[in-house]
């Protein structure tokens, strides 16, 4: 990259890929603050073109010309004189091809792409490493919450244990209704989607794919290795009930989607990334993030523990990440430099989930007679699962028969804590499994 120097030099040249809600805010805020991201970068930014699908689509865009819309984003980014490239189209092509273009012309590019970085980063970090540009990625995760950059930046001479994060607002918002108002799975998300908090079609939510992404986006940060989205285990929150919920407030938690990364323990730590929904405790930073909010708590050997909160979605939240970044990289282009690049050089490998070390929450229906108790602790022991607390609750008066018996383990692989629980089906003493979840936080 060639250095360009002074304030006075000619505008750096920006395209913008997407016009959607994010696209529009960021266009938007590159036109209105133009003078101070000026004097912040040391050159004007110019906004070269904007690529879309639908031209003719209404846009609330005052100030930008509106003939930079174009259809042909891939005659965009060929042009060869882009200094910077924004994509927020998301997905993976025509996103892909787009930015390896982008990054093979000479352009830096900043996205907020997670599904694209989650399933092949390297591929885009290897092309801007060629090019000696720079790839930023601050919006993919938690929308405006700054945790790429303390990742791979202001953490980068620590050690990082565990990240454990709410990295999804949707179904956040949804656990949390079912929380107060003690609703269940379904009701909830058809009141979140009224509300706009969730998509028509919520797969990527509350399955747990978008979450899955951005573990995998954490990983591979705070773990310096290659993390992918296939290699984190995922469970999404449409089995939850109002059960789980409740028995989650009995025992003073609070139920939420994570994304949890952790190395595991010998010789040669490996990762572990998952995520599914799990109880924690009230006391633990993470259970006071309610509704739409997002949140990643992060544990490193020298600073200790450190929260990152805000809002994680939303047009104006996500713009302002992604311009953090434009000022960045076009800061760094002035200079004639680059940013940090991908750090992946622990490449360590990615545990199975059987493998890593949890703590179940098991509610059960069973027959309330001698000795149905002594089979089911005997259950739990034969699966090399050591017991923490065992509680016995009275039955509501129309299963006069039965009791519900409510165990809580000792941490153990979760390959042992699944088997339990498929053998704890078979007991002929067992009427009903009412809830499995996993609890984590100390
Ligand atoms: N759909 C996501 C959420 C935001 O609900 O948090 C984009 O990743």
């Amino acid at each position: 990259m060639t250095a360009v120097s002074g304030p006075n030099g000619d505008a750096l040249k920006v395209a913008l890929l997407g016009c959607g809600t994010v696209g529009g805010a960021v266009a938007r805020l590159i036109t209105e603050q133009a003078e101070d991201l000026a004097a912040r970068v040391g050159r004007r930014l110019e906004l070269v073109g904007i690529a879309v699908r639908r031209p003719n689509r209404q846009r609330d865009l005052p100030g930008v010309d509106p003939a930079l819309i174009t259809t042909d984003a891939e005659a965009l980014v060929r042009r060869g004189d882009l200094d910077l490239v924004i994509e927020v189209i998301g997905g993976i092509e025509p996103a892909r091809s787009l930015i390896l273009t982008a990054l093979e012309n000479g352009a830096s590019v900043v996205t907020a792409n997670k599904a694209l970085l989650a399933e092949d980063g390297p591929t885009l970090y290897e092309a801007a490493e060629r090019s000696g540009v720079d790839l930023y990625y601050e919006a993919a995760v938690a929308g405006a919450i700054p945790i790429v950059r303390p990742l791979l930046e202001s953490l980068a001479g620590d050690e990082i244990t565990t990240v454990i994060g709410i990295v999804n607002g949707t179904t956040n918002f949804i656990l949390d209704k079912m929380t107060t108002a003690g609703s269940g799975f379904a009701e909830t998300l058809s009141e979140a989607q009224d509300l706009g908090y969730a998509e028509a079609d919520p797969t990527a939510d509350v399955e747990g794919f978008d979450a899955a992404a951005k573990a995998a986006i954490l990983s591979s940060l705070a773990f310096h290795s290659r993390v992918r989205i296939d290699d984190v285990h995922r469970e999404g929150i449409t089995e939850v009930t109002s059960s789980d919920i409740s028995s989650a407030r009995e025992m003073g938690c609070v139920v939420k989607l994570l994304a949890i990364c952790t190395l595991t323990d010998g010789e040669q730590p490996r990762v572990s990334a998952r995520v599914h929904p799990a109880m924690i405790p009230l006391h633990h930073p993470l259970a006071s993030v309610g509704g739409a909010f997002n949140a990643v708590y992060v544990e490193s050997r020298s600073a200790g523990q450190l929260m990152f909160y805000g809002p994680g979605a939303g047009g104006a939240p996500t713009a302002s990440a992604v311009l953090g970044d434009l000022v960045t990289v076009a800061r760094n282009r002035v200079r004639g430099a680059a940013g940090p690049g991908e750090s992946s050089y622990a490449e360590r490998a990615v545990a199975p989930i059987g493998e890593v070390v949890t703590r179940y929450h098991v509610s059960l229906e069973v027959t309330d007679a001698v000795g149905v108790l002594e089979t089911v602790a005997r259950c739990f022991a034969e699966n090399g699962v050591s017991l923490q607390t065992v509680r016995q609750v009275p039955l509501p008066d129309d299963a006069t028969q039965d009791a519900q018996l409510v165990l809580v383990t000792h941490a153990a692989p979760d390959a042992a804590l699944s088997t339990t629980v498929a053998a704890l089906r078979e007991l002929p003493e067992v009427a009903q499994v009412i809830s499995v979840m996993r609890v984590e936080g100390q």
